[in-house]
This record gives C-alpha cells, structure tokens and sequence, in this order.
C-alpha cells in the first residue's frame, strides 16, 4: 500500500513546474514483498516526490505484470539513462544497428511512468503503451525501488541500474528541468529543492542506495556508474554482455563503444532525445534550438557550472545518506 504524505505549498511551490504540480511524496507502507530475501525484513525503500496525478497511477504501476524476459533500465533522471539504454538494447538485439538507426530509442525502450508526471500534455498512456509492448520488452523507468512494479523482485527479470556522481546529476538536472519540464524559478530554488530532495524523483542519494542494496544479493540486477561508462566503456560492455548472456568479437564491442561515443550519441537522431526536447519546446511555445539533450556529457561539469557552497552541502547531504550503507559515488 502507499501513503501519501501532501506538501504545504510552502514547502514545494518553489520547486514545481506548470507541469508537475501539487508535489507530493509517495510512502511504500508494506515492504517487503514477494521475492525479497529475509534481510529485507529490517529495510525499507525510500519515498518519492511525485506531482500529486501520480497517485491515480502508482497503484496500476505497482501491479504491473512483469515477465522474465523484459528488460529494465532504471536509472535516477539524468545519470546516464538515454546512453544505456541504447548500450542495452543493441547488446540484447544482436547489434541490429539497422532497427537501431529506423526505430526511435524511445519506442525500442518505453518510458514506463512517463504520463503520470506531466499534466496538461495529454500524453498517451504509457503504461498501457509498455502492456502492449511484443515481448521481449526493454523499458525505462525513473522511479525508485519503492514505486516499481512488485512483481520485479519475484519474475527477476534483467535490470540494468545506472548511478552517476549526484553534483553531475543535479547540473545535468537543472537544464533538464527548466528546457523540459518548463521549470521557470531561480536556480538558487532549483538547488534547494535538491538539497531539501523535494524535487520529483527525489531523494536522489537514496534513488540509488536502495538500489545498491537491492542489487547486493540478486544477481537479476546490475549495477553501472556513469563514470565508469565514460573511462572505461569497453569495460562496461564485457560486464554488459556477460550479464546478458551474450558474446561478441572485439571488434564489433570497439564498432558498439564508437557508436555510443558522447559525439556519435549526440547526432544519433534515433537515440539524441532530441525529439523530447522538440514536444516539449512546442508544448511551451519556445524554440527547440535552446537545449540539446546531449549537451557535455562530461564528468565533473559541477565545477564550472554549480556555486561552491551547493557543492559543498551535498557533499555533507551524500555522506547523511549514505551512514549506515557501503554504497559509494565515483568521482
Ligand atoms: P549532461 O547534461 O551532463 O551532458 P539521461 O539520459 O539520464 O537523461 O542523461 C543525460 C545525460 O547523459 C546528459 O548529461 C548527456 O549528455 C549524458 N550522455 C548521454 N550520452 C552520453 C555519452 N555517449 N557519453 C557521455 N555522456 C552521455
């Protein structure tokens, strides 16, 4: 069951964009479920700010029918999502580059809880959109261990989890929130939002601890960093295709690491997200030409992009969060 603890408007009108509105968080009140491990008796996930139009979905989201062959990624926004997906999805379809380059990232890999964020667009039902997927199925997801569909830790399907520094993640964040989600407040409002983990997603540190313990005892998971993607992606790829059960030569790993180079991804118009940032330029009436989804793709872009004093709050945020666990950020 969930609980649903309202935010005064005090306390969130800073952070809310016209889409993503009435900011809640979304409490798991009955864990642990099927198919966790008797360790999990002592734990339990995180919440997770959502607009309150979540919580007509989070249930039918919860229940979600999950198979053994589907394909997760799942990932805290902005810390790599786009780049694995393509990385996983050419690895378990045999490098059909040729799908790849015809068929948009976004339907070879749904955005399962894309909908129930956004008001005002009229979306179509993504959820419903993943259920009608041909199997076997290669789907995104946002949301925290808490708010996944149960059935993820009984099935066992494939999920590929992805963390990336959290000081990347929120100036990555920053210009994602403000180009797509319409986010029209001060930066300094979008940092404390951060800070205060009562921007959507949120908490992020927790995002991806719960994962980190989750996937300490379930060899169904596997656990990327950003970081080790961008100094070692070949590495990445052996780790990759062993979890997926597949072999190939080193030189079509080498052509796979140049496809998914920051470059080759940023003009891969199949794979850019660049037609996310077109919808949701239109749906806000500016020019799509201020934002590219690829925009540095760099580790460390914080130094030069966030004040000192935010960076230094966070370190202290991240140590907070992550007592007690053995989960540790690259830098
Ligand atoms: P920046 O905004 O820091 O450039 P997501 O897909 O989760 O939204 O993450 C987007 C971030 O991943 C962006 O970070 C984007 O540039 C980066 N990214 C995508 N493909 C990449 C690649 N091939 N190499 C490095 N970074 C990449």
């Amino acid at each position: 069951m969930f609980h649903y603890r309202r935010l005064s408007r005090g306390e969130v009108e800073r952070f809310e964009t016209p889409y993503n509105e009435n900011l809640l968080e979304v409490h798991l009140t009955d864990w642990p479920v099927d198919g966790s491990d008797d360790d999990d008796s002592k734990w339990l996930p995180s919440h997770c700010v959502m607009p309150s139009r979540y919580c007509q979905f989070a249930e039918r989201i919860r229940n979600l029918t999950v198979y053994e062959d589907d394909v997760w990624i799942v990932t805290f926004p902005k810390a790599g999502t786009t780049w694995t997906q393509e990385m996983v999805w050419l690895i378990d379809r045999d490098l059909d580059y040729e799908t790849a380059a015809t068929v948009n990232l976004q339907q070879r890999s749904k955005f399962l809880e894309m909908f129930t964020f956004v008001s005002k667009m009229n979306l179509p039902d993504s959820i419903a959109l993943v259920e009608e997927m041909p199997r076997p199925r290669h789907i995104k997801s946002h949301l925290p261990v808490a708010l996944l569909p149960q059935q993820l830790w009984s099935v066992k399907p494939k999920i590929v989890y992805v963390a990336r520094n959290p000081k990347d993640v929120t100036t990555s964040y920053m210009h994602h929130y403000k180009h797509i989600h319409g986010f029209e407040g001060a930066q300094q409002d979008f940092l404390d939002g951060i800070l205060q983990d009562k921007i959507i997603w949120c908490p992020q540190v927790k995002h991806a601890a719960d994962f980190w313990h989750m996937a300490k005892n379930r060899k169904h998971i596997l656990f990327l960093h950003f970081e080790d993607m961008k100094r070692n992606l070949m590495g990445v790829l052996a780790k990759v295709c062993t979890f997926m059960g597949k072999s190939y030569s080193t030189e079509q790993l080498e052509r796979l690491a140049e496809h998914l180079s920051f470059e080759n991804m940023k003009n891969n118009k199949t794979a850019n997200n660049q037609i996310l940032v077109t919808q949701a330029a239109e749906a806000m009436g500016r020019s799509s030409d201020q934002f590219k989804f690829m925009r540095k793709g760099e580790i460390g872009a914080y130094r030069s992009e966030l004040p000192v004093d935010f960076s230094m709050k966070m370190d202290e945020l991240i140590r907070e969060q992550l007592s007690g666990s053995d989960f540790k950020y690259r830098e």
